[in-house]
């Protein structure tokens, strides 16, 4: 599930001297496995526990560290921030930080820092004590009222065996702020509910009847709205994906379960998204022992279970949010996804054959609205979840 917004942008990773040092590789790597081009430039500390040939090696471009480069005739922290989308500060020591807040300029990581006009984002780390000590929080409320980005420190054991805020945030973490630093806040705001996922209707104390639905789709609909600047919620089914970072996860199993969770939250959300593959039965009886095997048949009567979106829509006051549903179906796509936007008293329904998207990361999707029908091409799930995002956008600004 790849945010889309980094592929062929610039980045400029700076790399401080902190034992953090070594996860910055993993941070350019993550960059460039998602469409990211780098330039990397090295302090001297940063030197002492990173080398270049490591960026070198993943990037294809040399790392910077001298300002007064003999090989460079130019301004070389002007040329590399002109070109910069994001700098990105990867670990910002308590040194970096304070000169960053400072205005400090007397080497080429720190002129870059001075030079920069776009997103700045940092991910500190650093001993607790000295991320704690008021110079440092005044350094980061400073840099903050600036509009720097910051991303972690986090709570975890450090190199020291200590335990403590200072540890810095995982490369993933850090690469989805720096996405979102490049992303148009044009959710800010807004509260989104998500379902994603599937359920499992309990036969037994360890049997249950369930779907294959993934969540992916789900989770990249809460991804992209958060990375454009929403509060969301994820109520979702039993998954194997990750918590999006940044998303409140509700982790439920049941119809019911995703029912009592998707209703509260949407008391208060702007838009809420129904891709989950909620089971419309379940068994009727749920035996308290583990069902024995014999010689016979065995026979489950299923009863219905409530459909969540159709009550969502029923319950709709002029001012409610936004609803969106999904419709998968195997046939005659667009007639059951205008019979469902029509019955669920939804805003707009994103309809799929089972064959185009149920498993994979990728996605063709037909957007039915009262007033049109829009087929898009085979996508990506973040992709196709913007497209959704963006039919939000247009519906607020009704
Ligand atoms: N949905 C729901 N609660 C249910 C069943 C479905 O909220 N009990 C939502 C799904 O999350 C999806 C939409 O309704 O957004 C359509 O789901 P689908 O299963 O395709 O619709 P059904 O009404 O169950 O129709 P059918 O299974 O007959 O195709």
């Amino acid at each position: 599930m790849n945010p889309p917004a980094l592929t062929g942008r610039e980045v400029l990773l700076v790399v401080g001297g902190g034992i953090a040092a070594f996860k910055s590789a993993l941070v350019a790597r993550e960059l460039q496995r998602r469409g990211a081009s780098l330039e990397t430039v090295l302090t001297t500390a940063g030197q002492r526990f990173i080398t270049g040939v490591t960026f070198a090696g993943i990037t294809g471009r040399a790392p910077r560290v001298d300002l007064w480069d003999p090989a460079y005739p130019g301004e070389l922290h002007i040329a590399l921030t002109a070109k910069a989308d994001l700098v990105l500060v990867v670990p910002a020591t308590a040194d970096l930080l304070a000169r960053m807040a400072h205005g400090l300029a007397d080497d080429l990581a720190t002129t870059c820092l001075l030079a920069a006009r776009g997103p700045v984002v940092v991910a500190p780390a650093m001993h607790p004590r000295m991320w704690e000590h008021p110079a440092t929080q005044a350094n980061i409320a400073a840099l903050r009222a600036r509009g720097v980005a910051v991303v972690g420190p986090v709570v975890g054991a450090l190199a020291s065996g200590e335990s403590g805020v200072g540890r810095m945030a995982e490369p993933e973490e850090i690469v989805d702020a720096a996405a979102r630093a490049l992303t148009p806040q044009d959710l800010a705001g807004c509260r989104v509910v998500v379902s994603a996922g599937g359920t499992h209707e309990a036969i037994d104390p360890v049997r249950f009847v369930g779907n294959r639905s993934s969540g992916r789709m789900g989770y990249a609909i809460a991804a992209r709205a958060h990375a454009r600047g929403a509060a969301v919620v994820l109520v979702s089914g039993p998954s194997a994906l990750a918590d999006p970072s940044g998303v409140t996860v509700l982790r439920v199993r049941s119809a019911r379960e995703m029912r009592d969770a998707v209703l509260v939250a949407a008391g208060s959300a702007d838009l809420v998204v129904m891709a989950a593959a909620v089971a419309d039965y379940r068994p009727a009886d749920v035996s308290v022992e583990k069902i024995k095997k014999t010689d016979g048949e065995l026979v489950l009567r299923m009863v219905k279970n409530p459909d969540i979106l159709a009550e969502l829509g029923a319950a709709r006051r002029p001012d409610g949010p936004m609803l969106v549903g999904f419709a998968l179906e195997t046939s005659d796509l667009v007639a059951h996804a205008r019979e469902k936007l029509a019955r669920k008293g939804c805003d707009l329904v994103v309809a799929n054959l089972a064959t185009d998207g149920f498993e994979g990361d990728d996605n063709r999707v037909t957007l039915v609205s009262p007033s049109a029908i829009t087929p898009l091409e085979l996508m990506g799930k973040s992709a196709v979840a913007d497209h959704v995002l963006d039919r939000f956008s247009a519906w607020r600004s009704r």
